[in-house]
């Protein structure tokens, strides 16, 4: 498999980048509904920590991946695809970019507002993005709970959606964003 894709399959970085990021989040979501439940205390700092740091290298991620994915294109999607599915599948694509990009900078924003400081495993400080405002603090945080329900709805609307191509309609939609999966055989 090479890093490229060869026009019919996803290159290896593209698959790396899709499925590091869906494990980063698979690991941060309940990391998350766990440090909110805790008390105060050193377990909760340390949790609020290490999600800021896994979302803080998902947006990381989703800014290199995209500038990869100007290198190295998508392969074209199955020729009998209908229109109207390129769309849906363009379309749901383009949300769950724009909340790869949207929660992990409402989340930098709230923690700045709320004057937490927001750093990358303890090694790199980031910089503030907002004075401290607890209104707009509070606004965040409503912001990032309400669009992580989003976030799920849309993932699995894309699970349902590659599960379809796979099992329904038995094309090669799933396989080709899987490493160590060659070409699907034919119908
Ligand atoms: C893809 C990235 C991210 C996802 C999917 C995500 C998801 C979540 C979820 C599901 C919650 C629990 C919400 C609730 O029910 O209250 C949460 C809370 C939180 N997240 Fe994130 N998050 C991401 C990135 C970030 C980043 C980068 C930061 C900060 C730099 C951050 C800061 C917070 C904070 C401070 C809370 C707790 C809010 C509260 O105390 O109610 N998140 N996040
Ligand atoms: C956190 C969860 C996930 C996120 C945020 C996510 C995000 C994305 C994005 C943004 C793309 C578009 C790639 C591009 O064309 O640039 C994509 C493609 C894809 N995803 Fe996911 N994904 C997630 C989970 C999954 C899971 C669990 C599966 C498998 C069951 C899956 C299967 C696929 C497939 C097969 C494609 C390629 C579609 C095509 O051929 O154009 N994804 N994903």
């Amino acid at each position: 498999m090479g890093a490229r894709g060869d026009g019919r399959r996803f290159g290896a970085v593209a698959m790396a980048f899709h499925w590091l990021t869906v494990a980063l989040i698979l690991a941060m979501v309940p990391i998350a509904w766990v440090m909110t439940d805790l008390p105060m205390g050193p377990d909760k700092f340390e949790l609020y920590g290490l999600h800021k740091s896994l979302g803080i290298t998902v947006l990381g991620l989703t800014v290199l991946r995209l500038a990869w994915r100007l290198a190295d294109p998508p392969p074209p999607w199955p020729p009998e695809m209908p229109r109207w599915e390129r769309w849906a599948a363009r379309g749901s694509h383009v949300a769950l970019y724009v909340v790869l990009f949207a929660m992990p900078i409402i989340g930098w924003v709230g923690s700045s507002a709320v004057n937490f400081p927001v750093t990358w495993f303890g090694l790199v400080t980031l910089p503030r993005l907002v004075d401290p405002d607890p209104a707009l603090g509070d606004a965040a945080e409503q912001a990032h709970a309400v669009l992580s329900y989003v976030v799920f709805a849309l993932v699995a609307v894309h699970v349902a959606a590659a599960l379809r191509h796979h099992v329904m309609l038995r094309d090669d939609v799933l396989t080709r964003m899987l490493p160590f999966t060659g070409r699907r055989g034919g119908r």
